[in-house]
């Protein structure tokens, strides 16, 4: 039996992974935004270990949710799931940060820098990280034209960059970013091609597989295929910086 922890989990994927890792008897510790929220997380999964919350666009409810992570771990899974789709216009959060960067990338930064580094760790990207910018001058959009959607593919793009530099550091586990296709949940619309049970599967079986192919670090995953990510996220340069930046917004070291 593993322990698992995933962000985002009142809904969608997020909570389609627990429900799938929940029925082949694992523990998981859920995570919502709110009290509110975290009634639908136990509605959607009473057999939960315990359901945390935090506003994930604020540092400070972010920081008191690692603690409170901490004490429900060690985790053998880390799933960072949460996550925010495009905004029509550019929103500060009480951090002075951009909404989408801090909800989609600083959140899982800090986590990942306050909580142990667990044996498997999971980040959520998208196809549309491969239109991912790299434009480290401007990360949370103080100086370019509002673009709500390539906010979101850059944030996307970050998550990899994250994902990746994470597996350097830290060999002994397996670190892996998953594109979980276009899965019909709130953030995807009613549009989208694939059921959320599609969303979650490579997520879980990253968290909890004996396959070694599923303890291999260090890639993009679509369907458990490893596929190429935007080369940007192959680039140590551009990682290091991604992390110094992310340093220095948040005010926390990644060690
Ligand atoms: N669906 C797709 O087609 C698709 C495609 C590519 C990648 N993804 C990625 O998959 C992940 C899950 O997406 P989904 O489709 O399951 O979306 P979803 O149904 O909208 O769920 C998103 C989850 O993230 C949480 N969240 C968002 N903002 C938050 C905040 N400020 N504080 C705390 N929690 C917050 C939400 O909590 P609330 O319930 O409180 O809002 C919810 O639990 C995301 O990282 C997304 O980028 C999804």
């Amino acid at each position: 039996m593993s322990r698992i922890f995933i962000t985002g989990s009142s809904q969608g994927i997020g909570a389609e992974c627990a429900r799938q890792l929940i029925a082949a008897d694992h523990e998981v510790v859920l995570h919502a935004r709110d009290a509110h929220r975290a009634q639908a997380a136990t509605a959607a999964n009473p057999g939960a270990v315990a359901v945390l919350t935090a506003d994930l666009a604020s540092l400070t409810q972010t920081r008191a949710l690692a603690s409170a992570a901490s004490e429900h771990g060690p985790y053998d899974a880390i799933i960072h799931n949460a996550g925010m789709g495009a905004t029509t216009q550019r929103e500060l959060t009480e951090d002075g940060l951009e909404r989408i960067f801090q909800v989609n990338v600083a959140s899982a930064y800090v986590l990942t820098a306050l909580l142990p580094v667990a044996p498997r760790m999971v980040f959520l990207t998208s196809g549309l990280e491969a239109d991912g910018t790299w434009t480290p001058e401007d990360l949370d959009w103080a100086t370019r034209a509002w673009d709500g959607r390539q906010a979101y593919a850059d944030s996307k793009l970050h998550d990899s960059m994250l994902a990746f530099h994470l597996a350097g550091l830290h060999p002994e586990s397996a670190v892996n970013v998953v594109d979980p296709g276009w899965i019909r949940t709130e953030l995807g619309g009613p549009d989208a091609w694939d059921e959320v049970d599609q969303g979650a599967d490579t997520q879980v079986w990253l968290a909890v597989s004996d396959e070694p192919t599923a303890q291999d670090t260090g890639r993009y995953l679509k369907r458990r295929a490893p596929l190429s990510p935007n080369p940007i996220a192959r680039e140590a340069d551009a990682r290091a910086e991604l992390i110094s930046r992310l340093e220095r917004a948040t005010g926390i070291a990644l060690q």
